[in-house]
């Protein structure tokens, strides 16, 4: 054991931990890792070559021993049990005044359980989203952390120096709030990533089967909208995606990847919370359920063949690529605007006190879901701390309307000619919607209230009403 303490310590070197702590190590801060595989130590070691501040081990002991205090120990392991077997691993060696933060998708309750549990032992901890995939970690991600703000300070430098930085300059992390604020904010993330996911793949899909666009072609495409208002991550790393040659065989990768989507979780959360909290998602709940049908492969072979689908119209090329640019924008912005909602009322519910224009400028850079967009969705919630909606700030109204009429047309050419696109078709209806002042709910009060005397508002005069239907 040296002499040498470092400054900060990363449980689980797996590529994240690896990248991540390597990162740290650029910034100019000693780090320690720990991994009770020799294999991933002995990674970490390769690849941090000549950089003389960075270290590890597989012993507990030795690695809280080599932390400097008060210890700033980040754990990047797999969300749910192997979190609280690290924490509880950690605890004979480490002290009161210590800092544990857990950088996973952890579900938000987990996070509050495991603050009330190390705060009764005096440990500092706070639960901290980190987006960016394996290459964010390296080269600077997102980073979303929560808990009490005293226990921040001790990781604030390392953050602001690790993180990615907006054009602007500024680092892409920042307090947002009490308890499991973090966690929180980072699987409404992912809940817009799903959305975002599910549209462009929507988008693909009725290019290739309407134009017959070639994978240069949609090269092309996406890589010119990402130099335009859908500048994004996600429209960035698509239009590359169809440029990939296959490895195993000719052609592209693309073509040959099987069209069942995995999930690990965190999209369903948002989706599941949203309804425990009465928020509508519906781009994001679509999102779920399309990786769920996507995973009956079988039967939807078998469906297909037992009731085939229409011929796709032809539609002339450029005229379609224009609607689709317009349909994507539109359904972008609808994502995020649900995602913020639902922040906004979790934030009431959970007393995470968030600042959703702090939220978005965080997300410019370094995570999944960042985008030229969000630049504009913060000025909107910095000018306006209380919009309810990102669709009532009065810089989106004229964007959304102008793009509407050519989300009608796709949504309808789409159904016309069999290809689904749910995603687009609940982003237009959650949008149409969200803007009727009249809806036909007031039929559905008068059933309850015929079956089951549930009774009914009027919009004439105040109180609550019941009728003895069929009187
Ligand atoms: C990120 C991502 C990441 C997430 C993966 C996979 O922000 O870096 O959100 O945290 O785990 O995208 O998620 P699914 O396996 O659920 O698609």
């Amino acid at each position: 054991m040296s002499d040498k303490k470092y400054d900060f310590g990363l449980v689980g070197l797996g590529v994240m931990g690896r990248n991540f702590i390597l990162n740290v190590a650029d910034n100019g801060f000693s780090a320690y890792g720990l991994d009770l595989s020799s294999e991933q130590v002995e990674a970490l070691k390769t690849e941090g070559g000549d950089i003389s501040k960075v270290d590890a081990t597989t012993s507990t002991e030795e690695f809280v021993a080599n932390l400097s205090t008060p210890r700033k120990i980040m754990l990047l392991v797999p969300a749910g049990k192997p979190v609280d077997i690290v924490i509880d691993s950690l605890l004979p060696f480490i002290e009161e005044g210590d800092l544990i933060i857990d950088g996973g998708n952890s579900f938000y309750t987990d996070t509050d359980r495991r603050e009330a549990y190390l705060n009764e032992k005096g440990i500092h901890f706070l639960g901290v989203g980190v987006s960016g995939g394996a290459k964010g970690a390296r080269r600077g991600p997102s980073i979303m952390p929560g808990g009490s703000q005293p226990s921040y300070k001790y990781i604030k430098p390392i953050f602001d120096a690790v993180a990615a930085k907006a054009h602007d300059g500024k680092p892409c992390v920042a307090y947002l709030g009490p308890k499991s604020a973090g966690n929180y904010v980072k699987m409404v993330h992912n809940g817009i990533e799903y959305g975002m996911m599910q549209l462009t793949s929507e988008i693909y899909d009725l290019l290739r089967k309407s134009a017959k666009f070639t994978n240069d072609e949609l090269h092309q495409i996406f890589a010119k909208w990402n130099e335009g208002r859908l500048q994004s991550f996600l429209v960035q790393i698509t239009s590359e995606i169809f440029m990939q040659e296959d490895n195993l065989a000719p052609g592209r990768i693309v073509d040959v990847i099987l069209d069942k989507a995995k999930q690990k979780g965190t999209g369903k959360w948002t989706s599941q919370n949203a309804m425990d909290l009465g928020i509508p998602v519906p781009t994001i709940d679509i999102a779920v359920s399309m990786r769920e049908i996507s995973a009956l492969k079988d039967e939807r072979i078998e469906a297909d063949k037992l009731y085939g689908r229409p011929e796709v119209e032809a539609i002339e090329k450029e005229k379609l690529v224009d609607l689709a640019e317009q349909a994507l924008y539109f359904s972008f912005i609808t994502a995020y605007a649900q995602g913020l909602a639902q922040l906004s009322d979790a934030s009431k519910e959970y007393g995470y006190n968030l600042d959703l224009g702090l939220i978005a400028q965080i997300w410019r850079a370094g995570c999944i879901i960042r985008a030229g967009l969000l630049e504009d969705i913060t000025i909107a919630f910095n000018n306006n701390k209380d919009l309810a909606n990102l669709l009532l700030a009065p810089t989106f109204v004229n964007r959304v309307q102008e793009a509407v009429p050519a989300v009608r047309e796709v949504v309808a050419f789409a159904a016309k000619n069999g290809i689904p696109v749910p995603g687009l078709s609940n982003s237009l209806t959650y949008f149409d919607a969200y803007t009727s002042s009249k809806l036909p709910l007031n039929l559905i009060q008068a059933q309850r209230d015929h079956f089951g005397s549930h009774t009914y508002e009027r919009i004439d005069r105040e109180g609550i009403f019941h009728t003895e239907w069929g009187a």
